[in-house]
């Protein structure tokens, strides 16, 4: 009965996706389905996502379920007969698993009200994608007094009725730069005539990789990319500026302090060795998602006791906004298995509707456990 309920749900949210900010059918009809149960939305002001929350009749703590709603912009190649009706617009990254997860953990909890202890809030957050949406969650009381925070996400590296946990950091700080490298232009043939930002650009290039290499811990997990470079606009005309951009990612605090002073540093400093001046921006995303112990302990021996295969989580330099949930209020992040195939953010991406509801289950069961 809910799991055929679950199904018809997550056909339709993975039919209807929605980008980031834009999630306004996605979320007339979580509401729809919630309030058909009769859950209670808080009321608070958001343009897209909601929070519901469930009062177990006993005393108990605030807890909190995150479920990001939004997909991603991408033609989906899955095949699948409940295929995105959306042309361009795919849930890519399994937001629309979260979504249904989330409902199946509400329904379930409210169905057990006179023994839940304490209430529970399901966040249905906007804009993961943008690194960003947990900040509007945040701006409302939604997770004001909340004790402990649950998050988790698909993976498609593992199978069905596979739970991923570990404790302490589990994936990356998510950083952006972008350096602008100021020559003086000139014609292609009279490079004595000016100041090429180039050979500084490609310098810089190089030198930022010593960061990784020379300067931070080998034993921290970290990286720089630069993932574009931009100059000039023809073949005999010497740019006025370069512009290098890239992301930095991180998990320990004091490194994405570190690359950000090196980062400066070597860039001001090369621009200066080629007679150019650099400007340095730096615009930080999520810090790194950490795992709580007691948490991460529980949600294992949850997985374990409802027959759930647990594996060590996978870290990855990816990032996720959870971690802005993480500065105010301790939380967890879980990997839940949901057969093996191609990666999220693939247009073949897909999740196999069998962990529809055991994972319902299992995140209900992991709040009820205080
Ligand atoms: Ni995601």
């Amino acid at each position: 009965m809910l799991e055929q309920k679950l199904k018809e749900a997550f056909y339709w949210f993975h039919q209807n996706p929605e980008l980031s900010y834009e999630e306004y059918n996605t979320t007339a009809k979580i509401r729809e389905l919630l309030e058909g149960e009769g859950i209670e939305i808080l009321p608070y002001r958001l343009e897209t996502g909601l929070a519901a929350v469930i009062r177990g009749e006993k005393e108990g703590p605030v807890q909190a379920l995150r479920c990001d709603i939004d997909a991603l912009p991408i033609k989906e190649e899955s095949g699948l007969s409940y295929s995105s009706l959306c042309p361009g617009k795919m849930h890519a990254c399994g937001h629309d698993f979260h979504i249904t997860a989330g409902i199946g953990a509400a329904l379930l909890l409210q169905g057990k009200k006179e023994e839940l202890k304490g209430s529970v809030r399901i966040l249905f957050q906007p804009g993961e994608e943008t690194s960003l949406g947990a900040l509007k969650m945040l701006e409302t009381a939604a997770c004001d007094g909340v004790e402990r925070i649950w998050g988790f996400h698909a993976d498609p590296t593992n199978p069905v009725n596979t739970i991923g946990i570990r404790e302490g950091y589990v994936s990356a700080a998510v950083d952006r730069f972008v350096v602008t490298i100021k020559g003086v232009g000139c014609h292609g043939a009279h490079p004595d005539d000016g100041t090429d930002p180039i050979p500084a650009a490609a310098a810089m290039v190089q030198a930022f990789q010593t960061i990784v290499s020379r300067n931070v811990n080998a034993f921290h997990p970290s990286l720089l990319s630069v993932t574009r470079i931009q100059a000039g606009n023809t073949w005999n005309v010497i740019p006025e500026t370069a512009c290098l951009e890239g992301t930095v990612r991180t998990m320990d605090r004091d490194d994405r302090k570190l690359y950000e002073k090196r980062l400066r540093e070597i860039a001001e400093q090369t621009a200066l060795a080629y007679g150019a001046a650099a400007e340095v921006e730096w615009i930080p995303g999520p810090p790194a998602v950490y795992n709580d112990g007691g948490m991460a302990e529980l949600g294992r021996k949850k997985a374990q006791e409802l027959g759930f295969l647990t594996v060590e989580e996978e870290r990855s330099l990816g990032g996720d906004d959870f971690s802005f949930y993480e500065e105010k209020i301790p939380g967890c992040y879980i990997k839940i298995g949901t057969g093996q195939g191609q990666l999220i953010h693939q247009p073949g991406f897909q999740v196999d509707p069998r962990v529809l509801l055991p994972a319902a289950q299992y995140l209900a069961e992991l709040i009820r456990d205080v």
